[in-house]
C-alpha cells in the first residue's frame, strides 16, 4: 500500500470508530454496520472488518461470511474510473457476459476488484434500465450501449491517453 492509501485507511479507521461508538454490540447491528461504512467510504477493508467483528464480539471469518453473502458490499476502494456491466437479462442475451470478460482481461481484474493504481474497477449490475441499448455498460457514470469487445479497447485507450496528456501537462 502506497503511502496516500495508507493516510486514507487510517482516517477511514478513525472514522469507522467513533462510528461504532454509535451502536450497541449486538449481531443484530452487524448489517447496519457495514452498509454505513460502505455507504461513506464506498467498501471494507481488511482492517474495517476486524473492528466491526471487535465491537461485536464476533470472530472476523464471521463477518467475512455475512458480508461476501451479499453482492452489495465490496472489499477494494472503487477506481477513479468506475465500471458497471449489465448482466440483466437483455445485456446477457446479447453478450454481456463477453463484454465483461473484455474489461476482466483488460484490466487483469476481476469484478469487485480495483486496479493496483487505483484507476479502475469493474463490478456487475442488474438491469440499468436500458435493454434497448444492450448489452450495456455504464463507465463513470455515462452510459454506454451496445457494447463490443472493441469498445472497451476503445473506453480504455481513451483513459490512458487522457491520463498520458494529463501527466505531460503537469511536467
Ligand atoms: S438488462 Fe441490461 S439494461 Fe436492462
Amino acid at each position: 500500500m502506497d503511502n496516500t492509501a495508507e493516510i486514507e485507511e487510517e482516517a477511514m479507521l478513525h472514522d469507522i470508530a467513533s462510528m461504532l461508538a454509535t451502536f450497541v454490540n449486538e449481531e443484530s447491528n452487524l448489517i447496519p454496520i457495514l452498509q454505513m461504512i460502505q455507504e461513506k467510504h464506498h467498501y471494507l477493508c481488511v482492517r474495517a472488518l476486524q473492528m466491526v467483528a471487535k465491537h461485536l464480539g464476533m470472530s472476523s471469518s464471521e463477518i467475512y461470511g455475512v458480508a461476501t453473502f451479499y453482492n452489495q458490499f465490496r472489499f477494494y476502494p472503487p477506481g477513479k474510473h468506475q465500471i458497471k456491466v449489465c448482466l440483466g437479462t437483455a445485456c446477457h442475451i446479447r453478450g454481456g457476459d463477453i463484454i465483461l470478460e473484455s474489461f476482466e482481461r483488460k484490466l487483469e481484474i476481476k469484478p469487485g476488484e480495483t486496479t493496483p493504481d487505483r484507476e479502475f474497477s469493474i463490478d456487475r449490475v442488474a438491469c440499468v434500465g436500458c435493454c434497448a441499448l444492450a448489452p450495456v455498460a455504464i463507465v463513470n457514470d455515462t452510459v454506454n450501449g451496445h457494447m463490443a469487445p472493441s469498445k472497451v479497447e476503445g473506453l480504455i485507450l481513451g483513459f490512458e491517453i487522457e491520463k498520458e496528456r494529463e501527466k505531460r501537462e503537469k511536467q
